[in-house]
């Protein structure tokens, strides 16, 4: 089964999408590994980053998006037009094991996803649980919508919107990590503390259902990194990090600020792919070999967690 990993930070424009798709594409193309993204962001940057416009707009007249996919879970009584493998684009960028499941511009409108679950709450026999119907529609949307292709991955990598949205939610209940991108600034490290009081309140809430919640940090990437890197307020900024944050929780390997990695949205490749040679793609390479070598030691943790509770049950 794939192992699902949210790329997340409530602050926008920190490097998500760009740390997403370079990450799934070294994962692909240097490590041998099959690799789905998924973009859950109105702003389609991830699946710009991975197809052209034109072949966007084919995708989209054709119903082959996310959206297609949500609205099939929202009326959930009719015939599926589309599984979810006949929306997954693989082969993007021409990379072996690279594929996207490809988002758009229109997500879901919370009337008719809040109306829809007010019909099902009435329907139940004698139930009018609207919360209970929401809250369940939140824990199984995204997850039902990737287990059907889940055994064809070796990760799925999901692109979050900033912010903390209902897809965000629902796909830090279906994901095993998630990966904070931020830049070296001070507001973007509230930003991380922010977030990781809203995932703990999450996990609380499902603490004593019989859907606990599995999700853990993978690791801090510190992006954008520029000449940030030997000033003093630079130093300042991870002294702060070192305080506040355990070692282990962020990745040694940052990604520098480098043109090529913006300017690759034109070719419509990730840099790691259209120009692998430049700082920014050594970068995400590195990058890549240490999210393998944490995820490693990450699930022997897990495991070993999992093993203990097993047996305080015995
Ligand atoms: N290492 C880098 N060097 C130079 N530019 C970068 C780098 N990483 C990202 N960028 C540029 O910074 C901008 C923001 O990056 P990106 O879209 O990845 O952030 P985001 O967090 O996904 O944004 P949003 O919150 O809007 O989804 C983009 O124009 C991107 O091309
Ligand atoms: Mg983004």
């Amino acid at each position: 089964m794939a192992q699902i990993i949210a790329t997340t930070n409530m602050k926008g424009g920190v490097g998500k999408t760009t740390l997403c798709v370079n990450l799934a594409a070294c994962l692909a193309r240097n490590f041998n590994q099959r690799v789905l993204v998924v973009d859950l962001d109105t702003q389609i940057s991830a699946t710009l980053s991975l197809m052209s416009p034109q072949d966007f707009v084919k995708c989209r007249k054709e119903k082959r998006t996310l959206r297609q996919l949500i609205s099939q879970a929202v009326q959930a009584s009719e015939e599926p037009l589309h599984e979810t493998a006949d929306v997954i684009r693989s082969y993007v960028c021409q990379q072996k094991d690279l594929s996207l499941l490809p988002g758009d511009l229109d997500l879901y409108d919370d009337y008719m996803v809040s109306s829809a679950l007010h019909r099902t709450a009435m329907a139940a026999e004698g139930e009018t649980d609207f919360e209970g119907a929401w809250s369940n529609f939140e824990r199984t949307l995204i997850q039902n919508i990737l287990a059907p292709v889940d055994k064809d991955y070796d990760f799925i990598i999901l692109d979050c919107a900033p912010g903390y949205n209902l897809l965000t939610r629902s796909s830090f209940v279906a994901s095993d990590f998630y990966i904070l991108p931020a830049k070296p600034e001070p507001l973007s490290i509230a930003g991380i503390q922010l977030l990781q009081r809203r995932i703990a309140r999450l996990r609380q809430g499902y603490k004593d259902t019989p859907y606990p919640m599995d999700i853990e940090l993978l690791g801090i990437v510190f992006t954008m990194s520029g000449n940030l890197f030997t000033s003093r307020y630079y130093n300042q900024v991870m002294q702060r990090v070192k305080q506040d944050f355990a070692e282990h929780q962020v990745f040694k390997t940052q990604i520098p600020n480098d043109t090529q990695v913006a300017r690759a949205v034109d070719t419509f490749k990730p840099v790691v792919i259209s120009n692998p040679t430049t700082a920014g793609a050594k970068a995400f390479v590195k990058l890549a070999g240490e999210f393998l070598q944490k995820r490693d030691f990450l699930m022997g943790v897990k495991e070993q967690k999992s093993g203990m509770s097993l047996a305080a049950m015995d």
